[in-house]
């Protein structure tokens, strides 16, 4: 595939360096950018990944740039056309991703505007947390249109059930089909009704191959599996599932794909909710989000992602403030 356009990630931390790494090696871009506020430390991270092209084999150059609050360096993002926001500062143990609610607030909303102000056709990318709350900030203080804004979660959550399934069954990753709707926080929502495993050649629903309570048991560990990665470094949380998720997005867009991915996105009334940035499936292209895509879930599910919904809308009035 030819390379052609550029892409951003804003916040060079683990995060936005190995999403970063990840669209680089891609190699369908002509440039790839990663900022950061450390003096120098974007920089040093585009000098040391341009300097393994020759050994990858990827032709896509990686531009570092210090930038400051105020928005001095911005100007390298200008005609991008997919901005990844990793900005804000990651849990420790204990904590949720609600605790970060206000310290990231104010270093989203700041970077949601210079996005605006220097690549205002930008399809943007969330992933910083609280996740639900920083993606509705993000589209507020940037002003861009619902779907150019969307939320990194739900690729990452469904990942997580996967690879817990196929760990828990014996099976290859590739074998396991799941799905996560909802907030990326307590009203996650596994998906379990949606979930199949193919085990030689013959494709079953989860609660053919495994107990009530064991499924119960994969879904609490999916909700917990942000916590757990970050109860076993004690400092930081994940990145590598986490940016694997956020580059697969960025392509999406990027090549106008079309893949049906779970997604933060803005609803209108889908599944009965509207007005409120949730996890849902929806396709992905230049756009940004091109249509949300529903599918017959549970009852129950249904009124835990109603619940869901109501709980990041019950937050919206003080994000918009923040
Ligand atoms: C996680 C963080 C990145 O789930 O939200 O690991």
């Amino acid at each position: 595939m030819a390379r052609s356009g550029k892409a951003t990630v804003i916040g060079a931390g683990f995060y936005g360096s190995t999403t970063a790494q990840r669209m680089a090696e891609y190699d369908i871009f002509d440039e790839v950018v990663l900022t950061d506020i450390r003096d120098g430390w974007s920089e040093g991270l585009a000098l040391d990944l341009n300097s393994s092209r020759p050994v990858e084999g990827f032709e896509t150059r990686v531009i570092g740039k210090t930038t400051t609050a105020d928005g001095q360096g911005y100007e390298v993002i200008e005609d991008s056309e997919v901005v990844v926001v990793t900005a804000g500062v990651p849990r420790k143990p204990g904590m949720s991703r609600m605790d970060l609610l206000g310290v990231n607030a104010g270093i989203v909303r700041g970077v949601a505007e210079n996005i605006a102000r220097y690549a205002p056709n930008a399809v943007i990318i969330v992933v910083s947390n609280p996740l639900d709350e920083m993606t509705t900030l993000t589209q507020i203080a940037s002003g861009f249109p619902h779907h150019r804004v969307m939320g990194q979660a739900g690729v990452l959550d469904t990942a997580r059930f996967t690879y817990f399934v196929a760990d828990k069954l014996g099976l290859p990753v590739g074998a396991v089909k799941t799905l996560t709707l909802g907030s990326h926080g307590d009203t996650m929502v596994p998906v379990a009704s949606a979930c199949t495993v193919n085990i030689n050649g013959q494709v079953k629903l989860l609660a053919e191959v495994l107990p009530q309570a064991d499924i119960d048991a994969l879904v609490t560990r999916v909700r917990g599996g942000g916590a757990e990665v970050v109860a076993l470094l004690k400092t930081g949380s994940a990145y590598y599932a986490p940016s694997a998720a956020a580059a697969r997005m960025a392509r999406a867009v990027a090549t106008d794909s079309g893949e049906v991915v779970p997604v933060c996105a803005w609803l209108t009334g889908q599944y009965g909710i509207s007005d409120v940035y949730l996890g849902v499936e929806a396709t992905l292209g230049k756009a940004g989000v091109k249509e949300i895509v529903e599918r017959q879930i549970s009852d129950s599910e249904l009124t835990q992602l109603q619940e869901a919904g109501a709980a990041v809308k019950s937050k919206a009035a003080d994000v918009a403030n923040m």
